[in-house]
């Protein structure tokens, strides 16, 4: 009458079930930290990027590219930035920074608003915030029209 036991591990030994627990155990806290990340950014993005140097100039576009009621996203040295074409015909150029918790905005046509996809924030085309939880308005930039060329400038 003999019961055989389970055979123990030698201590330092890979087993194939040591392995295949460890790649399982790996795989699972891999697939937890990819789906708690993008919780965690929305609700803790980043802080803000660099201000923009003043005095920094850039072309932003041609006018042609970029006609009434419309608006074209540019990277402006250190941050997103828009320049916009207003259905009445004015230029307007904004930080793309959400000034709440640093968000990209970007331009909604339909009413020609600025929107912050993170927590609706809506700012008008001064850069005034019209509702949501921004406190502070987009910084402005100044826009000059050159030809053809969209001169986009923060001021000094
Ligand atoms: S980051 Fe919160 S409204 Fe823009």
């Amino acid at each position: 009458m003999s019961e055989s036991a389970p055979k123990a591990e030698p201590a330092g030994t890979m087993t194939r079930k040591r392995i295949l627990r460890l790649l399982f155990g790996g795989a699972l806290v891999a697939a937890i930290g990819s789906a708690v990340k993008p919780v965690w950014d929305f609700f803790h993005p980043a802080g803000p990027p660099p201000p923009i140097p003043p005095g920094s100039k850039i072309v932003a576009g041609e006018v042609g590219k970029i006609p009434p009621g419309s608006a074209k996203s540019f990277f402006f040295v250190t941050r997103p930035a828009m320049v916009i074409h207003s259905k009445d015909g004015q230029w307007h150029a904004l930080d793309a920074v959400c000034s709440h918790r640093h968000c990209t905005v970007g331009f909604r046509p339909a009413d020609e608003s600025i929107v912050c996809p993170c927590h609706g924030g809506r700012y008008e085309l001064s850069g005034h915030c019209i509702s949501g939880p921004p406190k502070e308005p987009l910084g402005q930039l100044d826009v000059e029209i050159r030809g053809e060329r969209v001169i986009v400038t923060k001021r000094a």
